[in-house]
């Protein structure tokens, strides 16, 4: 397949998990990638990794929730690749902990890093997606936005994208971009491993207690989210747009 043949593509928190399936899975399908994480050597075993490939891709570090951070990315992916086509949202963090004992400071980190972070990079991307005419801008929300115990921050943030979502498909539709969200439930990499530790269980273990209550009984695989976020990026879904979708083996 080459759906994204000639187009480019930024994905943030690309150095792993979601973010690094959906570099190669664009990239795969002929993206130009720009690999984006906190540094440009974290997202580099990526790069080499779709370069190896055949493929076409370059890291950048940026700390997207800093609005001149993300502005100068967004300028050197486009120096680089001479277009923007595609944005995938997907640098995020937790820090979960019950209200009460929730510092303020994890609930700012969360809210900034997962939701204030999708404004900045929208906004910096629109400039240009606006004057071709043509953009897939697709963010990642969660099945926590319908609740976590424990997620007050996080799950704020992930609903929030869902709003935002829907609001930037309103106004950026006259422009023939699409913007989108998928929801997923519990995905096997590090941030699920890291809640694995934190409840004392181990990883496999944790997966198999979060299986048994999957209706497709097993966990997903980064490699599922992003294929999911590649039909939404691509023409694929042309007329699909302020819509979430929830990839979760069927959990309600
Ligand atoms: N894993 C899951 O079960 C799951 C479920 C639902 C949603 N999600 C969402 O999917 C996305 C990816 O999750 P993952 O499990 O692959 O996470 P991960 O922790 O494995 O990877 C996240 C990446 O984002 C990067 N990052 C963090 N803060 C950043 C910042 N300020 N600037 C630039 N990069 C930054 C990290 O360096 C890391 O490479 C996140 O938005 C997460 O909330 C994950």
């Amino acid at each position: 397949m080459d759906r994204f043949a000639g187009r480019a593509a930024i994905v943030t928190g690309a150095a792993q998990g979601i973010g690094a399936a959906t570099a190669r899975r664009l990239a795969a399908e002929g993206a130009s990638v720009a690999v984006v994480d906190l540094t440009a050597e974290r997202g580099q075993a990526v790069v080499d990794e779709i370069t190896e490939a055949g493929g076409t891709a370059a890291a950048f570090g940026c700390d997207v929730a800093d609005q001149a951070s993300v502005q100068g990315m967004t300028e050197r992916v486009v120096n680089r690749f001479g277009r923007l086509d595609v944005l995938v949202n997907n640098a995020g963090i937790t820090r979960d902990n019950l209200l009460f004992k929730m510092p303020l400071a994890d609930w700012d980190a969360v809210l900034r890093t997962n939701l204030t972070s999708i404004f900045l990079c929208c906004q910096a991307a629109q400039k240009y997606m606006v004057e071709a005419r043509y953009g897939r801008i697709v963010s990642l929300s969660s099945r926590s936005a319908l609740g976590n115990r424990g997620q007050v921050n996080y799950a704020a943030a992930k609903a929030g994208v869902q709003g935002l979502t829907t609001t930037l498909a309103i106004e950026l539709g006259p422009f023939n971009i699409t913007v989108n969200a998928v929801a997923p439930g519990y995905i096997a990499t590090a941030m699920t491993a890291a809640t694995a530790e934190r409840v004392g269980a181990s990883f496999e273990d944790h997966q198999r207690m979060v299986a048994t209550q999957t209706p497709l009984r097993r966990v997903g695989q980064p490699a599922e989210v992003a294929a999911a976020i590649a039909f939404l990026a691509s023409d694929d879904a042309s007329y699909v747009s302020g819509q979430t979708l929830y990839i979760n083996g069927g959990a309600r």
